[in-house]
């Protein structure tokens, strides 16, 4: 009732003073930001781009240098690629993709004690045969990690099964990598919470097709082109109700296409081409179901 008492232009002017008050808190917040890079962090990123070279050859599809813009002194928040938890600092997400590193990423590379990091992107470059290091295990918290296109070999370290976290797992395009079915069985039961999971090109030979039934139902995408599979198909893929996109092309899968593949209602894309497709067979109900999709 008193704010009646108030005339026009007091209501006014206190208006103006809340948005004076206001644009003053956010302003000072841009200028000064409480929380840069802790110390730490910013030394290791320095560290793991002084370990690599810049080489123009060393990204195919895009090219942004850039750890070119880390400098030793300024904020490591601010640096192209890197990406802060506003309240801790702490570096949360680090994008290197296209970004022309051309050498080896060794185990004791500083990038492994960035613990906090939740998205990790190193795709596309060129890390010249380095195997993938156990050590990316350690990192518990991620849920987007990229690795693709970027020249790694050897196997996939079981240690992914640590990554439990994991929404987002990209290896593809690593010609000389390989999942060993251990490795798969364990990394298929401990994450949980994975929705895209591409491997093309990964040596997957070895893997039992049927265990690919133990994958996450949370899957969106399972882009597993090219990956030496042999045998039977799947024979139930029932489970995967939010499926997508389905990638099994360029394999050498037989026999039956899942009974149940037109409970996959979600389903936008399926490729099956490239395989012994003389003898893939599909049921004509199952046909029909499929052809409403
Ligand atoms: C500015 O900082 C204060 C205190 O640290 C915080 O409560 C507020 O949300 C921040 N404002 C913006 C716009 O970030
Ligand atoms: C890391 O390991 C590599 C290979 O073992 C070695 O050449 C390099 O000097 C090591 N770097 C550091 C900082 O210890
Ligand atoms: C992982 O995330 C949890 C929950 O957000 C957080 O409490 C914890 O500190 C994080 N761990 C690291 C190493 O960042
Ligand atoms: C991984 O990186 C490649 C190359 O940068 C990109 O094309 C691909 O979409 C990324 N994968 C995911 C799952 O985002
Ligand atoms: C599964 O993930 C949890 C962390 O969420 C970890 O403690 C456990 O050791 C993992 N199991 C395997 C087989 O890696
Ligand atoms: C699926 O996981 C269970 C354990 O949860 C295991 O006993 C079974 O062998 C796995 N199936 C395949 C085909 O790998």
């Amino acid at each position: 009732m008193g704010f009646y008492l108030l005339s026009l232009s007091q209501f006014l002017s206190s208006i103006l003073f809340l948005f004076h008050f206001q644009t003053t808190i956010s302003s000072s917040n841009h200028s000064s930001p409480s929380h840069s890079c802790a110390h730490g962090q910013s030394l290791s990123l320095l560290q793991f781009k002084a370990s690599f070279s810049i080489s123009s050859s060393a990204s195919g599809y895009c090219q942004h240098p850039k750890t070119a813009s880390w400098k030793e002194g300024t904020d490591c928040c601010l640096w192209d690629g890197v990406t802060c938890e506003m309240k801790t600092g702490d570096v949360t997400e680090l994008n290197l993709a296209c970004s022309l590193l051309y050498g080896t990423l060794h185990p004791n590379s500083t990038l492994f004690s960035l613990r906090h990091l939740r998205k990790l992107d190193l795709s596309d470059n060129d890390f010249i045969g380095s195997h993938i290091s156990p050590q990316f295990g350690q990192f518990s918290n991620l849920t987007h990690l990229n690795l693709s296109l970027s020249v790694f070999a050897g196997q996939v370290p079981s240690e992914f099964s640590l990554l439990s976290k994991l929404v987002s797992l990209d290896l593809s395009s690593n010609y000389y990598l390989s999942l060993e079915p251990l490795s798969f069985e364990k990394l298929a039961q401990n994450l949980t919470q994975l929705r895209e999971l591409r491997l093309s090109m990964v040596d997957m030979s070895l893997v039992a097709p049927d265990s690919l039934m133990n994958l996450s139902s949370s899957l969106s995408s399972l882009i597993l082109n090219s990956c030496g599979l042999q045998g039977k198909l799947p024979s139930s893929m029932g489970k995967f109700k939010h499926l997508q996109y389905l990638n099994l092309g360029e394999n050498s899968f037989f026999g039956p296409i899942p009974y149940d593949l037109e409970q996959l209602t979600e389903l936008v894309s399926l490729v099956l081409s490239g395989n012994e497709n003389d003898y893939l067979s599909l049921e004509p109900t199952s046909f029909d179901k499929l052809a409403q999709i």
